[in-house]
């Protein structure tokens, strides 16, 4: 018998992975908030509890409360949902905080009326989330959570999303500097244009991440973790960025670059212990600061949403 609740794990995700702005993502395992999903008999979707952040809880005004009305809408199913937030990511930190609530939910609800929705359809879903969250429907986020894994959005018009082999010893270092960098205004402050010279080596490193990723070739990887277009950029918003940086990349980290619209930080490395040193490497730029800040060591989560 189906039943009429589940718990699900929704996990934080790096978006961009330096050189693939709103194309490249990754999920994470360590990260990630939790969420009850309930069917009632009463149609539409509430949201009847939020732990963890101060964020809305009106239906229209929460990424997991629109995300899911996106998947009523194209439903038969005539019942509605209740949804609780159990938030362990903070908002406008950069590791996909909104779309992990709009991923939990609508894949929490096709898990729930038989599963009549496939991935790429619950990431159209799930992108109306990242719509409210920051004005632009972006999938990069979205698409790790729910398919596992890193992910390209190989296009949006259509919808094509290619799931890309994990490499099983890489590890994920992410640093929080507590300021708050809301992915709007690190988007406002981009160039809408790019030189030719910089879109060559953009799509240079791009291929060769995925080429990277493929073959297992962990300095390929690391080669490719290079982003000459949004980086410089928005690098200025973060304190301390070129130190982290320079410092993960001492300790033996393949790449680092800005998590997300940042102010995340994430380095890859190949194995946990360099993952490990390069979160010291990484915190004891922040001591020597003074910013306080998250610290996370994650595998690659191959996965993606699960039940727990
Ligand atoms: N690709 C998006 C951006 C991700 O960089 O604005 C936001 O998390």
């Amino acid at each position: 018998m189906q039943s009429n609740e589940i718990r699900v794990f929704c996990p934080a995700t790096i978006a961009n992975v330096s050189c693939g702005f709103d194309v490249l993502g990754l999920a994470l395992d360590a990260v990630g908030d939790e969420m009850v999903v309930k069917k009632t008999v009463e149609k539409g979707i509430k949201i009847t509890k939020l732990t963890g952040q101060n964020l809305p809880m009106e239906t229209l005004q929460n990424v997991a409360g629109v995300a899911g009305l996106a998947l009523l809408a194209e439903s038969d199913y005539d019942g509605g949902f209740e949804i609780e937030i159990y938030k362990k990511i903070k908002a406008g930190s950069g590791i996909g905080s909104s779309a992990a609530s709009s991923t939990g939910a609508v894949w929490a609800m096709n898990e729930l009326i038989g599963k009549p929705f496939t991935p790429l359809q619950l990431v159209k879903f799930a992108m109306e989330g990242e719509r409210l969250a920051s004005g632009v429907a972006h999938a990069d986020n979205v698409a790790p959570a729910i398919f596992g894994g890193f992910t390209l959005v190989r296009s949006y018009t259509p919808l094509d999303v290619v799931k890309i082999n994990t490499p099983p010893e890489l590890y994920a270092t992410v640093i929080h500097p507590q300021i708050e960098v809301k992915t709007s205004d690190s988007r406002r402050i981009l160039k809408t244009t790019i030189s030719l010279e910089d879109g060559i080596k953009q799509w240079g490193n791009v291929g060769g991440l995925i080429a990277g990723l493929f073959t297992e070739d962990y300095e390929l990887i690391g080669r490719s973790l290079e982003d000459h277009i949004v980086e410089p950029i928005r690098s200025i918003l973060i304190p301390g960025f070129d130190k982290v940086k320079e410092k993960a990349l001492e300790t033996g980290a393949l790449g680092c670059g800005i998590s997300g619209s940042g102010p995340s930080i994430y380095a890859l490395s190949k194995g946990e212990a360099i993952a490990n040193n390069v979160a010291k490497a990484m915190t004891d730029v922040y001591d020597k600061i003074g910013i306080d800040y998250d610290i996370h060591v994650s595998k690659i989560n191959a996965k993606g949403i699960k039940i727990i």
